[in-house]
């Protein structure tokens, strides 16, 4: 069996973005294939988070990780920080990694682009961390979205470069990105990716989101003056982004959808796409509230550490030998 994983971080609550470009495609691969799915939680840390809301951040991911339909006897899942081998083979990935690599990173130049004050050492080095989380398990796929593509063939080299100069220790990944919903954009900027850091909270949708206030964030989706339902991406940027959200829940095509639509006002499209939308988040929020508070978190995070562990460390030991880190006493 292959196998696969990815991780999310939950630096806010997770999104209709993260849901739909990863978290549901990961259930849906849970059955064909050995998954190990993790919460990214020192990824987190790149940039400061107040404590107390970075716990219950995580404890919620892990939640909705479940709600969403990760089965713990399909999924190895767990927490980064309990595997210590993410952290050191972290390092040594970073000591197998050039400075222009890391300057390429369209994440890092994004943020860097914008004069962000206070950018950490860890939020240039993260990628390392991230090749470390995929190279540890000896992933043959990394379900992401879009923007994690580049992350992910950064891994592919570094792995190529470390097999040449070492001999065969990791399996080189490949990224796994659905055709449909890989990008979901900000509904009140249609530019942008759906991102857990909106700062108007108006074009995000968080799985946890009142279903009311969810509503009329799409009900207020911006669209365009053209007035007519057709995929047109370039042109009609909001509304090709509305039928992309539809299309991934309903696993309808988008032209099907565009073909019931035509001819009519926005307004329908809209309440229709609110419909699938909200009837998704209900699901998911129901599991979510019986889940939150009961001992089943605690279980499966302990056992799925056991497991990842077992790979991980095995994994590391191999790295340490390889490169000379070992002595024999
Ligand atoms: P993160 O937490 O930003 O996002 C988690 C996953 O959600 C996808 N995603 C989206 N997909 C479609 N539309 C969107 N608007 C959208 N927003 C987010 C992301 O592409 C991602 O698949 N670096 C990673 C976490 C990570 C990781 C890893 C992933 C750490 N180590 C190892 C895979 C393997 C990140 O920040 O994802």
């Amino acid at each position: 069996m292959k196998r696969m994983l990815s991780g999310i971080k939950p630096t806010g609550q997770l999104t209709l973005g993260n849901y739909i470009g990863a978290l549901r495609n990961f259930v849906k691969y849970q059955d064909e294939y050995e998954m190990y799915v993790f919460i990214a939680n020192l990824h987190c840390i790149t940039e400061y988070q107040e404590p107390l809301q970075l716990s219950k951040n995580l404890t919620d991911a892990i939640a909705l990780y479940l709600a969403c339909g990760l089965d713990p006897k399909k999924s190895t899942i767990f927490l980064q920080t309990d595997v210590k081998a993410h952290a050191e083979l972290g390092y040594i990935m970073a000591c197998n990694t050039y400075l222009g690599e890391l300057n390429r990173m369209t994440q890092f130049k994004d943020k860097t682009a914008k004069n962000e004050k206070n950018l950490t050492a860890g939020l240039y080095t993260y990628p390392c961390l991230m090749a470390a989380d995929i190279l540890l398990y000896n992933a043959d796929y990394v379900p992401v979205g879009d923007d994690q593509k580049q992350h992910v063939e950064l891994t592919r080299d570094i792995a190529q470069r470390f097999n040449n100069k070492y001999g065969k220790t990791f399996k080189v990944p490949e990224p796994l990105i659905a055709k449909v919903g890989a990008r979901i954009m900000s509904l009140s900027d249609p530019s942008k990716k759906m991102s857990k850091s909106d700062e108007t909270n108006k074009g995000c949708i968080y799985l946890l989101d009142d279903l009311k206030v969810a509503r009329k964030k799409i009900m207020s989706a911006v669209t365009d003056s053209v007035g007519i339902i057709q995929l047109d991406k370039e042109n009609q940027p909001g509304l090709y982004n509305l039928i992309e959200i539809a299309s991934s829940l309903t696993d309808r095509s988008m032209n099907d959808i565009v073909d019931e639509f035509a001819g009519q006002g926005y307004g329908k499209l809209k309440t229709y796409v609110a419909d699938v939308v909200c009837a998704e988040l209900e699901k998911i929020q129901n599991k979510y509230h019986d889940i939150i508070n009961t001992h089943l978190l605690d279980e499966i995070m302990s056992e799925g550490a056991k497991k990842a562990n077992l790979i991980a460390e095995q994994t590391l030991k191999n790295v340490e030998n390889k490169i000379g880190l070992k002595i024999k006493y």
